[in-house]
């Protein structure tokens, strides 16, 4: 426990447009660069890595981060979230950490933000997921797939975008088109985010087990053979995972889960912590939401099991240090992902190989 003393290599107390220009910060500005030594052992998803490992969609912004995230031994990092045209960020702050004892379990509805970024922690990130032109990020993840070294492999995410007028068609063309766009840039690993809100509705894309089988089917056509990752949320209901699974499973490559767990954030007033229309209510990830991660991979595991499927999984939720990377491979995580305490904590894949060793 304590205020973390690492300077994390996302600065929340920057923009977001100051973190993309100027980032990555700390440790990652200047990596060192981490080799393994002798030969990736460990499969994820056909390709041979040092260690199941990664950091997942959202903290790294662009290719720096990505690059610094290799260097530093990170062997499955994800850029982060796409999309076909450029979409802005919700403005600043877009990181705060949030007080809560314990678990965030789904009857805690509000939190008070802070910044007192101790462990164990956790926080609210709120970006609305921006992003560059195609023109910016097709050459940008392909250089930085081009840097991955012998047992690392570079994910890319992606989302679709409403778009006006156009409708549910108009919504899942969109996904096709940037499932296309991502195909292009040599990328070996595809993940879409489908912990969305969904078209025309506040829940979420996952949870709506007709329309992201559309979606998940309109990739597949464009992509072919190359892996796909869904990103699915925290499920409070089995029998809708399940649900989802017999549409999709047999199509997608793996899951990554969880995304974010939404409560209501205020500051010490009781007033809206994050200014803007429509942001009262912000994911929070970080140390309480693990226990929604590695449900979510006992569950997946079982019912992948219950339905001879044979999709990969990735639990990400919570998870700060070696002991968690066990917790979460013994619970049936086929690769664990670490966004809020990797970014706090550079050396954290690391520690996680000293750890094997
Ligand atoms: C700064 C930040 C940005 C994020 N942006 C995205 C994103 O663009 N797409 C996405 O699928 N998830 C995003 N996430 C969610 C993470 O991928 C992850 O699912 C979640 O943070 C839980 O993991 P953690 O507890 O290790 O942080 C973001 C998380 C953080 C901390």
């Amino acid at each position: 426990m304590g205020q973390l003393v690492v300077q994390p290599f996302y600065d929340p107390a920057r923009s977001y447009q100051d973190n993309f220009n100027d980032g990555p910060f700390g440790l990652f500005a200047t990596p060192d660069i981490y080799l393994d030594r002798g030969e990736p052992r460990q499969t994820f998803l056909g390709h041979k890595v040092f260690e199941p490992f990664g950091i997942p969609a959202g903290p790294l912004l662009n290719g720096r981060y990505v690059k610094a995230a290799l260097d530093m031994g990170f062997d499955l990092p994800v850029y982060k979230t796409v999309r076909t045209r450029p979409y802005p960020s919700h403005p600043w702050p877009n990181v705060l950490a949030v007080e809560i004892d314990g678990d965030l379990t789904l009857d805690k509805t509000r939190l008070t933000a802070s910044e007192d970024y101790s462990e164990p922690l956790s926080i609210t990130n709120s970006f609305g997921v921006p992003s560059f032109d195609p023109d910016f990020w097709q050459p940008d993840i392909a250089d930085a797939v081009k840097y991955a070294r012998e047992g690392q492999v570079v994910i890319a995410s992606f989302q679709g975008t409403k778009v006006e007028g156009g409708g549910l068609d108009g919504y899942v063309s969109d996904f096709a088109l940037g499932a296309r766009l991502l195909k292009e840039t040599g990328v070996k690993v595809i993940e879409v985010n489908l912990s969305c809100p969904n078209e025309g509705t506040s829940s979420l894309l996952c949870h709506d087990v007709a329309q992201a089988t559309r979606v998940v089917t309109a990739i597949k056509n464009e992509i072919g053979e190359l892996p796909l990752i869904i990103k699915l949320a925290y499920f409070p209901d089995d029998a809708r995972l399940e649900e989802l699974l017999r549409a999709v499973g047999g199509a997608i490559a793996a899951t990554s889960s969880i995304n974010t767990i939404a409560a209501d954030i205020v500051d010490a007033q009781g007033n809206q912590a994050l200014p803007g229309e429509g942001r009262l209510r912000s994911g929070v990830c970080g140390a309480a939401v693990k226990w929604a991660g590695l449900e979510m991979t006992q569950k997946l595991g079982r019912m992948r099991e219950k339905l001879g499927l044979a999709f990969s999984i990735v639990g990400v939720g919570g998870a700060g240090s070696a002991a968690d990377y066990q917790v979460y491979r013994s619970a049936g995580a086929d690769a664990v992902m670490s966004a809020t305490a990797a970014m706090w904590h550079p050396l954290l894949a690391q520690e996680i190989k000293g750890a094997r060793v």
